[in-house]
This record gives C-alpha cells, structure tokens and sequence, in this order.
C-alpha cells in the first residue's frame, strides 16, 4: 500500500513503541492513540500525531480512525489494565468496527503464538486474543495480517532479580524469542508490502529459559542464576490475584508443550533479519 497515516494503538507499549518509531522512519505519517495526553507527549516529540482515546470507550474512536489507511493493534491488558475479555476481545472488536465504518483499508493485529491451542484457553491473554482473530478473519471489508510473536526477549529482563533469574515451572522444552523491535519491523513490511494472512513469528534463538539466560548473562559480564519456581507455588497467591493466575497458566503452557515456531518466516516472508538474543542484549544496553 502506499505510505499513508497508520494508527498505532498500544504506542506507549513495547510492540505499538516501537512500531511508531519504525513507521515513522519509513516514511508513514503515524496517530498514536493514547489514553491520556500526558502519555502522548514523547509520542508527539518523535513525530507522531496523538488522538486520546480507549479502545473500551467506542464513542472515542471515530475520531481516532478518521483519515487513517491502516490500524496496527498492540493492545496489552496487563495489570491493572482490565479483564481480557474487555481490552483483548471487546477492545479489539471496538476497534475493528471504528475501521469499517471509516473504512480504513487495512488492520495489522499483534496476537500472540499458539492463541489456540487447547491449553492456551486457560490464559485469558490468550483466548481472547484467538476470538479477536476470529473476528478479524471474517471481517470482510478490510484486508487484515495477523503476527503471532513468541516471547518477547524484552520478558527476559521482567523475570531478572539482580542476577537472578525467576522462572516458574521446569521449562526443559524448547521456547523460541524474539525482540518487540522485530515485531514492529514485521508490521511495518506488512503495510508495506501487503503481506495479508496469519504469520507465526520468531527470531533465530529456539532454546530454553535457561540457555537464554546463560547467554544473556555472557553478554552483560555476569553469571545469571536460573531458580525454578514450582508452578504449585503460584497457586495460593493466584487465588488473590488474576496477573498471578494469568502467569502461572501461561508458564504452564510453556511447562507442558514449550513454545518455539519456525524461525525462517521473518526473513523469507518479512524481510527482516531478526535480532538474536545477544544482538538485542547489545543493542538495549
Ligand atoms: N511479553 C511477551 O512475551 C508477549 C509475547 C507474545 C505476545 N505478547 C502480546 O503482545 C501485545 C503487546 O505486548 P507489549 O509488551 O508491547 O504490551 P505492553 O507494553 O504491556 O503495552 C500494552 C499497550 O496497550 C495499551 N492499552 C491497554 N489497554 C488499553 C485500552 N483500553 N485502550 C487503549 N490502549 C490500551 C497500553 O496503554 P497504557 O500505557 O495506557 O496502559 C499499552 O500501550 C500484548 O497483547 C501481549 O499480550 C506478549
């Protein structure tokens, strides 16, 4: 498609970040929709123009879609950010309907790896995700992609304690990662090159928790211990706390069948020429 104006929804996050920036460098004009003004001004200093908005509140996004030729979506409910089914699915949804009656021409959707796999549906992230990419597939007038990322490098640091490195489960199976910059990389050729259909999305590194650790550690000059948690330890304070439940259901996932695709798509069908975990480790010093 030509360069045109892409909303960027999730742009103080790591995926929708960075998406702003890679879009911006390749010449697309960018509306980041923010929930708060005050989080729009970094936004707007890089370039991007700011539309205050919540993907939950449908009254606002007309005005955020108006004038755009493509949606990229990196919505995240997080802590304290709502239930799944409100921000993942309904604001998704929110979203989707805002683009067809603007007509906006195309809707880049950043999901998740093994959305459904039977033992994903316990991990609401996940199976609202998957019936979000139901929705889109179906929606027949616009043109949609789908990006289905494995872990995010960035997760690595999130689990770090000094030099320790907390890891609920055994996790002996194989996970693949990939960095959040990456995955903006994806979406912006997806715009670029109207790359449509759903895409499993990898760097080079299919390893364990614990082999990226030991290579993380190589990186930064020290020795990063691995202590396994066992998954039965996250149950009583799941009881207390959905982010905990979400957690432990997610690790278990990885626990029981791991998490690895096929590294090649990113380069044979993105043309992006993924980072490894050393590279990321250098490159976010
Ligand atoms: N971490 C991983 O390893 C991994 C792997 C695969 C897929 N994913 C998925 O990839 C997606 C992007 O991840 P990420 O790490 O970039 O997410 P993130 O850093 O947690 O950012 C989430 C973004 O969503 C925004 N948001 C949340 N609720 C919203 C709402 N109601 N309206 C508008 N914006 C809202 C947040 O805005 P505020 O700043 O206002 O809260 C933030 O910009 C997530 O769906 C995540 O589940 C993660």
């Amino acid at each position: 498609m030509e360069n045109g104006k892409i909303l960027v929804v999730g742009a103080t996050g790591r995926v929708g970040g960075a998406t702003v920036e890679e879009l911006l460098g390749a010449g697309f004009e960018v509306r980041a929709l923010v929930r708060s003004a005050e989080k729009g001004a970094p936004l707007r200093s890089l370039g991007a123009e700011v539309a205050v908005g919540d993907a939950t509140a449908p009254d606002t996004l007309g005005p955020a879609v108006r004038g755009c030729s493509g949606i990229l979506s990196a919505l995240g409910a997080g802590p304290g950010r709502g239930a799944p089914e409100d921000v993942e699915y309904r604001g998704n949804l929110n979203l989707l309907s805002a683009a067809l009656e603007a007509q906006v021409g195309r809707f880049v959707y950043s999901s998740v790896l093994m959305a459904d796999h039977p033992l994903a549906q316990r991990i609401g992230a996940f199976r609202e995700k998957a019936r979000f990419e139901q929705e889109l597939l179906a929606a027949g007038d616009l043109s949609s992609t789908i990006l289905r990322p494995a872990i995010f490098m960035e997760t690595l640091d999130m689990m770090l304690r000094g030099s320790v490195a907390f890891i609920p489960g055994r996790q002996r199976r194989p996970v693949s990662f990939i960095a959040a910059r990456d995955i903006a990389r994806a979406a912006v050729r997806a715009f670029q090159a109207d790359i449509l259909g759903r895409h499993e999305l990898a760097g080079p590194d299919t390893t364990t928790f614990d082999g990226a650790f030991e290579r993380l550690g190589k990186v930064r000059g020290k020795k990063i211990r691995a202590l396994h948690v066992p998954l039965a330890a996250l149950r009583v304070p799941g009881r207390f706390s959905s982010y905990v439940r979400e957690l432990a259901n997610m690790m278990a996932l990885f626990d029981a069948v791991g998490f690895a695709t096929d590294p090649s798509v990113l380069l044979d069908t993105f043309g992006v020429p993924a980072l490894t975990i050393e590279e990321w480790a250098n490159e976010t010093r």
